[in-house]
């Protein structure tokens, strides 16, 4: 690298080596990052297809049934004193029942998928033409997957302000998708704002070292996908989000 002027040597070392990477971008603390990624526009009629099939529905449900489906009645149901109308379901992770899994623990999804991808078999419970799953495919192999797990809220439901538990210092590595988001909807982290999320956002959030909570003060229902994957397989959209991210500083100083 040439310079004009006399530079000391060791910060020319320095700027030659110095560039975004992955694990300093994922580790430095910032609660979330919109990504530069866009998916596939859905149609509301699809989403809410979705939604009904996966949430509110038993007999329109056409996914095989599986020892998990049967136990979980088909979707986690967290209502309590703390949210209400919380639901979730697994569309990419284990085939079949696992005590870790279901019986839960004080590990997070992630550190279990990355701890048992091998032991368990992991399968997909939506259809191969399905939109979420050959978007995610278009970025990861299936092997490059940990978990997807879709999250509906219906209007008026809430989950409290929380921080999510885990044995381990993730970082942003939560990627977010907001597959069905009317305004009115919120992921608010504390001290920090809303993340600012509208539907066909996708970001990384990192859920476990800051107090959250979401909310559907809209009219319809919420429907976000998180997913867990080797983050390595988009690392230039990762960067590139980073980079753009700070173009506000371009010029904008007086
Ligand atoms: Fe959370």
């Amino acid at each position: 690298m040439s310079t004009k002027h006399n530079i000391p040597k060791i910060i020319t070392q320095a700027r030659k080596h110095n560039h975004a990477e992955l694990d300093a971008v994922l580790h430095c603390g910032i609660p979330w990052m919109m990504l530069d990624l866009h998916p596939p526009k859905l149609a509301r009629e699809q989403t809410q297809g979705w939604i009904d099939q996966w949430f509110h529905s038993q007999t329109a449900d056409d996914t095989p049934e599986t020892e998990f489906t049967k136990l979980t009645h088909r979707s986690f149901e967290l209502d309590s004193d703390l949210s209400k109308g919380w639901k979730s379901r697994i569309i990419f992770g284990p085939a079949h029942w696992c005590e870790h899994w279901h019986l839960g623990t004080y590990e997070d999804e992630y550190t279990l998928s990355v701890k048992h991808r091998k032991d368990y078999e992991f399968v997909w419970l939506v259809e191969e033409d399905h939109p979420i799953r050959t978007w995610l495919n278009t970025m990861f192999t299936d092997d490059e997957l940990l978990n997807v797990t879709a999250w509906a809220m219906p209007p008026g439901g809430y989950l409290n302000p929380h921080q999510d538990s885990t044995t381990n210092r993730h970082g942003i590595n939560n990627l977010y998708w907001a597959v069905q988001w009317d305004p009115g909807n919120e992921f608010g982290f504390y001290r920090f704002g809303n993340a600012p999320i509208q539907e066909g956002s996708v970001c990384l959030i990192n859920n476990y070292s800051y107090p959250h909570w979401v909310v559907n003060d809209s009219d319809s229902d919420r429907l976000v996908l998180s997913i867990g994957a080797d983050l390595s397989r988009i690392e230039p959209d990762i960067i590139r989000s980073w980079n753009l991210m700070h173009s506000l500083g371009r010029g904008n100083n007086p």
